[in-house]
């Protein structure tokens, strides 16, 4: 059991665009192991790859310590291949931008594709936050974080009040 340094806001590696996994090896199982491990350890309900300064395209997700019937899910290439065009608002945060939250809109319900661990293909249709988790995990694959999806008012808000949180902590 590894649990790997989450990067946080400022980290170059949180705005790449993660590269695809080609064979599904040793590493790659590792980087999924590692990937719940960090994630539980932290309380959180998602983890991508870039998170642990891994570009590669690879998220973890288990709402069941929020949800009823939650189950974990690994993820690799995953791509969000339908979306409803109702949407909803809920409050979001991440563990790379920790004590930051706001609300966020998104499309409701979900289909992901994507293959699990063991190679097989893996279609997932979601809703509610498990639909809020995968979606929010996998823009962190093309370098997007939840903060972009707010406006440029509230975004420049939050990061001033991470900024200060920061100089907070650093101060001895
Ligand atoms: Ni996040």
């Amino acid at each position: 059991m590894t649990v790997r340094a989450v990067a946080t806001l400022g980290a170059p590696v949180l705005r790449e665009e993660a590269a695809p996994v080609g064979e599904i090896d040793d590493e790659v199982h590792r980087l999924v192991e590692d990937l719940f491990d960090t994630m539980y350890a932290a309380r959180g309900v998602g983890l991508a790859a870039p998170q642990v300064g891994v570009s590669r395209r690879v998220l973890v997700v288990d709402v069941s310590s929020e949800e009823e019937g939650g189950e974990a899910h690994a993820l690799i290439n995953p791509e969000v291949t339908a979306a409803s065009r109702r949407t909803v608002k809920e409050v979001e945060g991440c563990l790379s931008i920790p004590g930051i939250e706001d609300t966020v809109a998104r499309p409701l319900r979900v289909a992901v594709t994507g293959r699990a661990p063991s190679g097989e293909p893996v279609r997932i249709e979601a809703e509610g936050l498990l639909a809020r988790a995968l979606q929010h995990e996998i823009d962190h694959l093309d370098g997007i974080l939840f903060i972009d999806h707010l406006s440029a008012f509230k975004r420049g808000l939050l990061l001033k009040k991470w900024r200060r949180k920061q100089a907070e902590d650093a101060e001895p």
